[in-house]
């Protein structure tokens, strides 16, 4: 138990061991922050997993019995944050869950038919209050900030904003505020997070940050990682979030590639060469060196993404194809995109690579350089026009 405001106790559970949260690499760990309001109805901001309900029950305990709590508020449906919910309410039978109404629907789909008691549902919508006794808090709906149900919870007289998802990061640790684990730290981790769980809805983040940049805040605590509540240090992710959701790039280059005979390899290293000559900060990395969620964090930063795969079987390897499938799926918008590989006796499957890049959002320059088995030094050469376009895409 940490109070990290007057009467504000953080209550989560410390998962050091997780190493994978849903194909995301999470070497540090994470946290999932439950925050428990110590007021005249004590009321309890998100749990955690299952797995850490003990845990999360024994922090609430060394402020109040369990059994008091009245409010439950839910701003997220994902069982990272409702896991511990039913569990809860085996204690404390008469509190209230208060969510958004998509949280309503989610809760009941996730929970309802394995649950033997009743929720008691109060459904919330932007602007809609609650009194906990000294304190007020308003709810805003901030659907896709992961999912339709996310909703922040923001308790005026605190200045606290309680967004769930929103500026998290995976990153286990006894000390609670980014300060404390060093703010490099906290916002390298946060890039990655925003890279991998947030960067497809930057439309729904700029209107979510039109709404909360405009609140009085003292502390920004999500349900994942560090909170923050130095002001130069919520002035910087609340920046930084409004640049990652303009899908604001670096003039860089990230060469994503694998290989089976060092063909497509050794079009990477050529490439990069290139790169380096026109004086175009790149980075290389392997599909069989590189978790996809690392690569991910690159490609947010990077404005010139190449991709190069060989064919197997008229197909791009399953690496590439998984890779773009997660691509496709996070959507980096405004980019540009190079394709290349080599192959045997079909280019076929290279269209698949082309094609997602497109489906991700991408911007495509000329036809992609695929050379038949072993790339001959005059080809090698060729791979100049590619990285003279991608340089002409970073001039306009
Ligand atoms: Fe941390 Fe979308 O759950």
């Amino acid at each position: 138990m940490t109070e990290i405001k007057k009467g504000i106790y953080w209550t989560g559970y410390i998962d050091w061991n997780l190493r994978n949260f849903h194909g995301y690499v999470t070497p540090w760990g994470s946290t999932y922050n439950a925050y428990l309001l110590a007021d005249e109805c004590p009321t309890l901001i998100d749990t955690v997993k299952y797995y850490g309900f003990e845990e999360m029950l024994s922090r609430i305990e060394e402020v109040i019995p369990a059994r008091n709590i009245r409010y439950i508020i839910s701003n997220h449906t994902e069982m990272d944050h409702s896991g511990a919910i039913d569990r809860l309410l085996d204690i404390c039978p008469d509190a209230e869950i208060v969510c958004s109404p998509k949280g309503q629907e989610g809760l009941l789909r996730h929970f309802a038919a394995t649950s033997k008691k009743e929720w008691k549902f109060k459904v919330v919508n932007t602007g809609d209050t609650l009194n906990i006794g000294a304190r007020t808090l308003e709810f805003f709906l901030m659907p896709m900030v992961h999912w339709p149900d996310s909703m922040a919870t923001y308790c005026r007289n605190d200045k606290v904003l309680f967004p769930n998802d929103a500026f998290g990061q995976h990153y286990a640790s006894s000390v609670r505020f980014a300060e404390e684990a060093g703010i490099e730290t906290a916002l390298k981790e946060a890039e990655k997070y925003y890279a991998n769980i947030v960067m497809p809805y930057g439309g729904q983040v700029v209107k979510a940050l039109d709404t909360l940049g405009a609140l009085a805040m003292d502390m920004i605590a999500p349900s994942h990682g560090l909170v923050w509540h130095r002001a130069e240090d919520i002035a910087a992710i609340l920046a930084l979030y409004k640049k990652w959701a303009a899908y604001e790039t670096a003039k860089c280059a990230v060469i994503v590639y694998d290989t089976m005979w060092h063909s497509t390899e050794t079009m990477a290293i050529t490439l990069c060469r290139m790169f380096e000559k026109e004086k175009i900060p790149v980075k290389l990395l392997s599909l069989q060196a590189n978790h996809i969620s690392d690569i991910m964090t690159e490609i947010m930063r990077s404005r010139i993404i190449a991709v190069g795969s060989p064919i197997l079987n008229n197909k791009i390897l399953p690496t590439m194809a998984a890779f773009l499938t997660y691509v496709k799926g996070l959507k980096p918008k405004n980019r540009f995109g190079v394709t290349f590989g080599s192959y045997g006796w079909a280019k076929i499957g290279f269209k698949e690579m082309e094609d997602a890049l497109i489906e991700a959002g991408m911007t495509l320059g000329t036809q992609g350089k695929y050379f038949n088995y072993i790339p001959a030094a005059s080809e090698l050469e060729s791979l100049n026009e590619i990285v003279l376009q991608a340089k002409r895409a970073l001039e306009q």
